[in-house]
């Protein structure tokens, strides 16, 4: 299954056009299914572009799966991550984020910020990707100014300007500040990497399709053919036992979202960008089947926040 070590994890990662599963996902799942056995980040793994799988184990999580990023993003993401934490802890920040989210989605000085933010995100195409150790470094001056901030709000006398979006994480009395700084830069970094891929892939699918003006449709299409996200890292916590396969305690499990958005077995002819399928076929079957945030559903123990 690969390198030492590293197993198979370079040719997963490899850069492919997005609107493709890439070669090594393609070649795997027309020689072994789309539930197959690998070794990837370090870790004996099933990779799955199985929409029944996928939905099994979203279904699951914190009982049968945890979340489980690999180690040196545990340095970018910070240990009080919403993708790191589990169980209670999750709860309780995730709760503020999506508080914080909900609340701010509704004031008309939203838009205008997100119009700005999507202005200045088109501006940074024009820059240089960055290093794992560039980001880390990055991320620890982030968390610094924000701690910063945080000191000096809490000297401050109320009502003085108008409140931001630290302002309303910081009403929450129950934080501790290295949870504050998490969720702020939670909030930064899964709204900043997620909306500066999409928001291009938008303009390129709209270039290539100049008929299309139904752009609600094509933002969803866009989603399913840009794959912002093109997998979930999670782990089995005991033995799992789904139709003939039997997970391992302790295998990493990666439902890869890309791999439902492009089964041709659901979405015919899958890597034509056509926004049209979107009327075509009805909407409880397309959100089975086009999951770009990884579940909808708030009764999950661990629900969307984006
Ligand atoms: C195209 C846009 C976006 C896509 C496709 C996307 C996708 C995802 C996915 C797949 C996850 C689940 C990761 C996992 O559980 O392992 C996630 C989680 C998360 N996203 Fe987004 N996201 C988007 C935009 C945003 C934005 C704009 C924000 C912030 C304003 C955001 C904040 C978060 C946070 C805080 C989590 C962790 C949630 C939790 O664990 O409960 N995302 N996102």
């Amino acid at each position: 299954m690969g390198w030492p070590i590293c197993g198979q994890s370079l040719a997963f990662l490899k850069p492919h056009s997005s609107n493709s599963m890439g070669t090594f996902l393609q070649k795997q799942c027309s020689k072994y299914g789309r539930i197959f056995k690998s070794h990837l980040f370090g870790s004996p793994a099933i990779v799955s572009c199985d929409q029944e799988l996928n939905m099994f184990v979203l279904q699951n999580e914190e009982k049968l799966f945890l979340a489980s990023y690999p180690k040196p993003m545990h340095g970018i993401l910070g240990k009080y991550s919403l993708l790191i934490v589990s169980g209670e802890l999750h709860k309780k920040l995730r709760n503020v984020a999506v508080s914080f989210i909900g609340s701010s989605k509704s004031t008309p000085a939203f838009l205008r910020f997100v119009e700005k933010l999507a202005l200045s995100m088109m501006e940074s195409w024009k820059q240089h990707k960055r290093d794992c150790e560039e980001i880390r470094k990055a991320r620890a001056r982030l968390s610094s100014t924000v701690r910063d901030i945080i000191k000096q709000r809490k000297t401050e006398k109320p009502g003085l300007r108008e409140e931001d979006f630290l302002d309303v994480i910081l009403s929450k009395q129950s934080l501790r500040d290295a949870e504050t700084v998490s969720i702020v830069l939670d909030i930064l970094l899964g709204g900043y990497e997620t909306t500066t891929t999409l928001i291009p892939l938008i303009v390129y699918f709209l270039a290539h399709s100049p008929n299309v003006y139904q752009r609600l449709k094509v933002i969803s299409e866009s989603m399913r053919c840009g794959n912002v996200v093109k997998f979930v890292h999670r782990e089995a916590i005991r033995d799992v036992k789904f139709k003939d396969y039997v997970i391992p305690s302790g295998w990493k499990v990666l439902p890869v979202l890309a791999g439902v958005h492009f089964d041709p077995s659901l979405h015919e002819n899958p890597s034509e960008f056509n926004p049209r399928r979107w009327s075509n076929n009805d909407k409880a079957t397309m959100s089975k089947t086009v999951m770009p945030f990884w579940g909808r559903t708030a009764t999950l123990p661990r629900r969307r926040t984006c």
